[in-house]
């Protein structure tokens, strides 16, 4: 009896391994001569390029200062450094000898030309959502118009085993979102092609969406918040900690000025997404992003009350706390600070009101933080405009008295061992984009 049983486990043990090599198996797909499938149309082309824009692959494959799309950007992950491949059409270290097919199996399955798995660093899983005609048209881009840069792929940082390549084959089968984009009918068209772009090319959820232990994106919390490359991309969900719920024509200002008056401003790893991403689509796609957006906060009709009188207490806020009270905080605010970040009677976009600013409301000080040590530059936030770092002008105490001085007045709980977060924030490597 025992017997049959260790048989039966040992039994399906096998059956299990064999079906999982089978899943896991990959065949390569045989390399093509560079020019065997050129013949794209100068339409294609040009929609393939404004498409990689959206999906920001030059911002992942191009190292701060290196050849655009000839890969080794280091990504830190909790696992260790990940370093983007060569997608130049370079025919040795590049994808130059790529088909049409191993492009399309890379992007929805995150398998490589030659059969190996990819590491979901890279978003296939979003990529996946394109129809084939939008993932071909990204090909025709890259085939026709990148140029091919000789670089070979530096080995990933990731240790023994996590950095063998089939097990992600299993991290695949418990965790990837292999679901191709559907219609949803009960919505509206505009819907619809906003959930197609911000859930397939644009990949909002990579970064907005929290993710479990094994680095997994947790669905059932879409864009509910998340920690990203030492900033934390904010809920974009009726779980938003900011004061002022957002609607529909407040993400439309964000995603297209990279300034929500009542909000923030786009800093960060949101910066290039903004600037160089989706400032590439047409204004009828930020339309369609931010009204799919909107139907996360489904608080419309209520928003515009509450905004006004938010404000308004936020701007009387700051005639009472001026002349500065003793704190050191408030002195330091009015010295460094509230020469810029005031407002009179409403609130002027390019002054910031820090009282209703995500930054200040958040649970985590660290966009506060990272902003004050480095500012905003030109091509952050509003373009051309800019925010001073203070990096070397205040110490780690100044910044943490400023920082609890302004939590405190959005009336919000104070931060948890700040000036230890300064530290640590000023520590890390600065974001580089
Ligand atoms: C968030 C960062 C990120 C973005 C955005 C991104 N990639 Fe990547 N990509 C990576 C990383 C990292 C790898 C290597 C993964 C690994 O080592 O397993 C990679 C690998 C690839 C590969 C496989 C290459 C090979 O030799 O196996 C292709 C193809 C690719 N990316 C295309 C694209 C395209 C096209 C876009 C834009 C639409 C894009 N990527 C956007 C990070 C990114
Ligand atoms: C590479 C990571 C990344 C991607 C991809 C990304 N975001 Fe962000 N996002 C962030 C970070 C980080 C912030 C915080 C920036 C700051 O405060 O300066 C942010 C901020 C925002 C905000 C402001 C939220 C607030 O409360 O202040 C909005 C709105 C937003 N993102 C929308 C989007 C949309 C829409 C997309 C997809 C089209 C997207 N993001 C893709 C990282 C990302
Ligand atoms: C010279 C004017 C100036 C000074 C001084 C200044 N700021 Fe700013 N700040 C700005 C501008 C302008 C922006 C918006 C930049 C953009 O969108 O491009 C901004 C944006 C910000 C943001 C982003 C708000 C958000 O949630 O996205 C924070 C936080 C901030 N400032 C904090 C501070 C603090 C704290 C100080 C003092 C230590 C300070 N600033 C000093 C001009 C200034």
């Amino acid at each position: 009896m025992l017997k049959t049983m260790v048989y039966g486990v040992c039994g399906a043990v096998v059956v299990g391994a064999v079906l999982f090599g089978v899943y896991a198996w990959h065949p390569s797909i045989d390399e093509v001569s560079p020019v065997a499938e050129h013949n794209f149309t100068p339409e294609m082309v040009a929609k393939g390029k404004m498409l990689a824009a959206a999906g920001y692959c030059d911002t992942c494959h191009t190292p701060p200062g290196g050849a655009p799309y000839g890969g080794n950007y280091e990504m830190h992950t909790q696992f260790g450094s990940i370093y983007s491949s060569n997608i130049t059409p370079d025919e040795e270290t590049g994808i130059g000898r790529w088909s049409k097919a191993a492009f399309i199996r890379a992007m929805r399955s995150g398998v490589s030309r030659d059969g190996s798995h990819l590491f979901p660093a890279f978003p296939y899983e979003h990529f996946n959502k394109m129809t084939d005609e939008d993932i071909t048209a990204i090909y025709a881009y890259i085939m026709t118009s990148v140029a091919p840069v000789k670089q070979v792929k530096k080995d990933n940082g990731i240790p023994f085993p996590l950095n063998i390549r089939w097990l992600q084959a299993g991290w695949k089968l418990l965790f990837a979102d292999t679901q191709q984009f559907a219609y949803n009918p009960d919505k509206s068209k505009q819907f619809n092609r906003g959930a197609y772009l911000a859930e397939g090319i644009a990949h909002c959820g990579a970064c907005h969406t929290p993710r479990n232990a094994l680095g997994a994106e947790q669905y059932e919390k879409m864009y509910q918040g998340a920690a990203i490359d030492g900033w934390i991309a904010p809920s974009l969900t009726a779980t938003s900690t900011s004061p002022i719920p957002w609607r529909e024509q407040d993400f439309y200002e964000y995603l297209t000025t990279g300034n929500a008056p009542f909000h923030s401003s786009a800093a960060g790893p949101m910066a290039p997404v903004m600037h160089k991403g989706l400032t590439q689509l047409p204004d009828e796609d930020i339309h369609a992003i931010s009204a799919y957006l909107a139907d996360f906060n489904n608080n419309e009709a209520s928003a515009s009350a509450a905004t006004h009188d938010v404000v308004q207490t936020a701007l009387a806020a700051q005639h009472t706390q001026a002349p500065p009270r003793i704190d050191e905080g408030a002195r330091l605010y009015a010295t460094a600070c509230q020469s810029c970040h005031y407002n009179s009677d409403q609130v002027v976009k390019g002054r910031p009101l820090l009282a209703i600013s995500s930054s200040t409301n958040l649970d985590q000080p660290t966009n506060l933080i990272n902003v004050v040590l480095d500012g905003i530059h030109n091509d952050q936030g509003i373009a051309g405009v800019v925010m001073p770092g203070f990096r070397d002008a205040l110490s780690d105490e100044d910044i943490s008295a400023i920082a609890a001085y302004l939590r405190q007045s959005a009336g919000k709980k104070p931060w948890p061992n700040l000036q230890q977060q300064v530290v640590d924030i000023r520590a890390q490597p600065r974001f580089a984009h």
